[in-house]
């Protein structure tokens, strides 16, 4: 990051105001650096060394953020969306200025773990195929699971498209049956992200999955206290083992 920036850029983009109400903020001697009323909202401060306040409070400045979201079925992984509500509609107003996108997709009848960030350069490590950060799902597929499924997997399938992918680990957790209605249960790590690769890759075994939540990306897990819709900030521990994972 730039050493200093415009005062004015820095307190838009927290959020604190547009531009001309950080300049009628300025007017009326609200905003401090370092103690000293500040006349020119364009001045160049250091966001980490100088101490900004505004009517009194001090900004804690940050360029990036990073959530989790337990995504919904019905909304659509992207930033805007003409027909659906997008999974960035979701968030608290509080992170509008920093312009969040969700890193890689999920469909929209999927459910579970997506990552949202304005941390490009992290993005792009992640959805690197270079770097075959694991993904790990469960699904409710119909009908009966078995080993030969287990095994086609770990060999890597042939999509719809003629692709090869690459091994998945399938972990069987119930064999479900047509005979009762009942979908078996099943998880599945896939270390990389193609178009409905999950289906796909039941489809080209003569399956189909009814239900699908992503539980987990690289070394990060969902919050199962999160809601549907909801999201968090992603704690200090998470975000350094994220970064570790894709610096392997
Ligand atoms: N695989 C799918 O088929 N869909 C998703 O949303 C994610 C992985």
């Amino acid at each position: 990051m730039k050493q200093t920036q415009r005062l004015d850029k820095i307190l838009a983009h927290m959020g604190i105001g547009t531009r001309s109400e950080l300049k009628r903020l300025t007017k009326g001697g609200a905003i401090l650096v370092n103690g000293v009323k500040v006349k020119d909202s364009g001045m160049q401060v250091n966001p980490d060394t100088d101490l900004i306040t505004v009517n009194g409070d001090p900004v804690v400045y940050r360029e990036f953020v990073y959530l989790m979201m337990n995504k919904p079925q019905g909304v659509v992984s992207a930033t805007e969306d003409n027909r659906d509500r997008t999974v960035v509609d979701l968030l608290d107003s509080a992170y509008s200025p920093f312009d969040v996108f969700p890193v890689g997709r999920l469909d929209k009848d999927t459910e579970g773990f997506l990552l949202l960030t304005n941390d490009g350069k992290l993005a792009h490590n992640l959805l690197s195929p270079r770097k075959h950060v694991p993904k790990t799902y469960f699904a409710k597929v119909e009908w009966e699971v078995g080993e030969a499924d287990r095994a086609a997997f770990a060999q890597g399938v042939i999509l719809d498209d003629g692709y090869e992918t690459l091994p998945g680990t399938l972990t069987i957790l119930s064999v479900g049956s047509e005979s009762v209605g009942q979908p078996s249960e099943i998880e599945l790590t896939i270390m990389e992200g193609k178009f409905h690769q999950v289906k796909r890759m039941f489809q080209a075994v003569g399956k189909t999955v009814v239900y699908l939540k992503r539980i987990s990306m690289g070394p990060l897990t969902l919050d199962e206290s999160l809601a549907l819709g909801d999201s968090r900030e992603l704690r200090e521990d998470e975000l350094i083992a994220l970064r570790n994972a894709h610096e392997v």
